[in-house]
């Protein structure tokens, strides 16, 4: 079952092909991660799919239901949190929740049970009292994800919901979003960190320029490139004679950064070490490190939007 299909969704800002043409069907129950550097057309997409913005072209239905004719209809079924911080200045922690619930017609007593949960849960207690606008700019972002809990919804969807999150509420987010999928939300996440999205997805989007680039799973989307290793090698002293003697070494590509760090990608990661070994020991060049690992999700990403800018 599929609770997102677009088709050939666009948005134009004047010249400027926020979202150009766009296709996907997200599936019910799993976490679709939406990823892209600034400008990508992230939370211009979101805003579509949430009926804050209506397309220029395509068609767009969401849990069924047509959204580009019953916004509202759709809007009653889903959860949202922007990137755009919203919050009442001088409302405490707990009086957001609450209100947020009572917007969203929960009766009091539920209302009083999800507000102590979500408190606990988004290590909110100590500051229940404090008003948002004395809160930190992490402590904010977690209060305005925990409201939307508030209420029950099928399809939640969030922009960046990690920023400015310290690592361990950014872990503690991730895993609480975790255990509401499997209790049969889905959820439509952006972000640009790519850890997060092979922490959380099921499913990723990668999105440049207002165009898809690539949507399969994490692990699809590295073994496309799996083949590929990265070989690091950090010398004790710069070694200028060096680079032209890796320079005959074929099948790798290298960049020397520092002149002591050396990154080579290769497919041929065996091969190459080999020739990079002989060469140092030739020369008696001394190594302070030296190793090979998979090139991970955050590498085939910049390559992809790298190659992106080129082509165009
Ligand atoms: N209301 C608007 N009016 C004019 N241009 C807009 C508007 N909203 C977005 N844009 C443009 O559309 C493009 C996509 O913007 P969008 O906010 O969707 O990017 P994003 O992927 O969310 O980026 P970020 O990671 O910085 O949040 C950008 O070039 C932006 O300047
Ligand atoms: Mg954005």
């Amino acid at each position: 079952m599929f609770c997102i299909n677009v088709d050939g969704l666009s948005k134009s800002y004047g010249s400027v092909k926020a979202v150009n043409d766009i296709s996907m069907s997200v599936q019910s129950g799993q976490v679709f991660g939406f990823l892209g550097p600034n400008g990508a057309g992230k939370s211009t997409t979101i805003k579509l799919l949430t009926t804050l913005i209506q397309p220029s072209g395509g068609s767009l239905s969401i849990l069924g239901i047509d959204a580009i004719k019953n916004p509202l209809k759709v809007r009653h079924k889903i959860g949202v949190v922007l990137q755009q911080p919203s919050y009442e200045p001088t409302l405490t922690v707990e009086k957001s929740l609450e209100k947020y619930g009572m917007m969203w017609n929960v009766p009091k007593n539920e209302r009083k049970k999800r507000t102590e949960n979500l408190l606990t849960e988004f290590d909110l207690i100590e500051i229940r009292k404090k008003r948002n606008e004395d809160l930190s700019i992490g402590q904010r972002r977690r209060v305005q994800v925990a409201r939307e809990f508030m209420h029950d919804m099928d399809l939640l969807f969030l922009d960046e919901p990690t920023v400015g999150l310290d690592p361990s509420a950014r872990r503690k987010l991730l895993d609480y979003l975790k255990n509401k999928v499997k209790t049969g939300l889905t959820i439509f996440f952006t972000t640009h960190i790519l850890t997060e999205a092979e922490y959380l997805c099921d499913e990723i989007a990668i999105i440049d320029k207002g165009k898809i680039l690539a949507i399969d799973t994490p692990d699809a989307l590295k073994n496309r490139f799996g083949k590929e290793k990265t070989i690091k090698i950090h010398l004790i002293k710069n070694q200028p004679e060096l680079k032209s003697q890796l320079s005959g070494i074929s099948d790798c590509k290298i960049d020397f950064n520092t002149g002591t760090n050396i990154t080579i990608h290769s497919t041929q990661s065996e091969l190459v070490l080999m020739k990079i070994l002989r060469i140092l020991n030739n020369n008696g060049i001394d190594v302070d490190d030296l190793s090979a690992v998979p090139t991970n999700l955050e590498e085939i990403f910049l390559k992809m939007v790298e190659e992106n800018v080129s082509n165009n």
